[in-house]
């Protein structure tokens, strides 16, 4: 996996922690015993994690378990039912609307659906945020999205309308207009859903190096699993059916761990846990990613191919 070692994104990110853990430096953020749900609906409750300077975070889980709308949660655009959130250990949730306003600045943002206006190039795009919230000249608005698009992989392409570019791209000059103003702390919902797997792992490298690159936290919504392997340095794992987390922590330690809970681990190694015959069947690591691997006198055990 040549790529896998290219990317390296695990390296950095403890050294990191055990700073933060050990009281050098609080969390980017940190969350504590959050309920999230909608009027008198709890979707989780009891979910707390942090996420370190660096991390590329994921929030994962099956479709509908609140993964969004934890996100939004995140990102000060709803109010949780019950706990915290604090942001470099300042209060976010509960907080006042300017406690939050300073976070958000400091926060970007691609949505689901992560539209750019059709009706503008992909610079006049990017200026958007720029003109809204800066007092830059013209001419620095259009030197800072030129920039932002060829941080993205996207130079010559800034006179382009979007109809005009793939979707990966599309993607890509999304990423582009969320780091106009230099977050901190970049937010993503599902950023490859639609991709086809080669824009999706160009999608995956352009993260890691604006991570090493520009130091940006990232907090991602996915349930893609290669790009959980590939690049998450942690996950929180929302369990549906318990309405509540099943796992935090890196993927590949999950996946190794015999004390991740079953729903976590069923999703790590997409249903295959514990169906031992399945891979006696060649096809089957393939599609799954699992590997028997010996584990001491007793025999092997199944393992994520990533995880090793
Ligand atoms: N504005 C809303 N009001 C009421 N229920 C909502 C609202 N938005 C989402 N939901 C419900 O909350 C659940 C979780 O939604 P969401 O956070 O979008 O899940 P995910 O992102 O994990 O797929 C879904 O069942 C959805 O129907
Ligand atoms: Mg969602």
């Amino acid at each position: 996996m040549p790529e896998a070692s290219a990317i390296t994104p695990l390296q950095a990110a403890p050294a990191l922690r055990e700073a933060g853990a050990g009281g050098a430096r609080p969390p980017v953020i940190s969350v504590d015993g959050l309920q999230v749900g909608y009027g008198s609906y709890v979707l989780m409750r009891q979910v707390s994690f942090s996420v370190e300077r660096g991390d590329i975070f994921f929030i994962t889980g099956g479709s509908g378990c609140g993964k969004s709308t934890l996100l939004r949660v995140l990102m000060g655009f709803k109010e949780p039912q019950q706990g915290t959130v604090r942001f470099s250990g300042r209060q976010f949730w509960p907080g006042s609307d300017e406690d939050r306003l300073a976070v958000r600045r400091r926060t970007g943002v691609l949505f689901q659906q992560g539209a750019l206006w059709s009706s503008m190039t992909l610079a006049e795009n990017i200026a958007v945020p720029l003109r809204q919230y800066t007092s830059l000249s013209e001419r620095d608005i259009r030197r800072q999205a030129l920039l932002k698009l060829a941080l993205a992989g996207l130079s010559g392409f800034e006179d382009y309308y979007p109809s005009e570019i793939s979707g990966g791209m599309r993607k890509r000059a999304g990423l582009a207009r969320a780091l106009a103003l230099d977050p901190d702390i970049l937010f993503l919902d599902e950023p490859s859903a639609g991709l086809d797997p080669v824009s999706a792992k160009l999608l995956d490298d352009l993260i890691v190096e604006l991570r090493n690159g520009l130091g940006t936290t990232f907090v991602i919504v996915s349930h893609e699993l290669a790009s959980i392997y590939a690049i998450a340095t942690r996950i929180v794992f929302l369990d549906a059916q318990a309405r509540t987390m099943a796992a935090l922590g890196s993927p590949g330690a999950l996946v190794r761990d015999p004390a991740t809970q079953e729903s976590a681990m069923m999703f790590l190694t997409r249903g295959q846990a514990g169906h031992a015959g399945m891979v006696d069947d060649p096809q089957s690591p393939e599609i799954t990613g699992m590997v028997r691997v010996k584990s001491g006198a007793d025999g092997t055990s199944l393992r994520h191919k990533d995880s090793l």
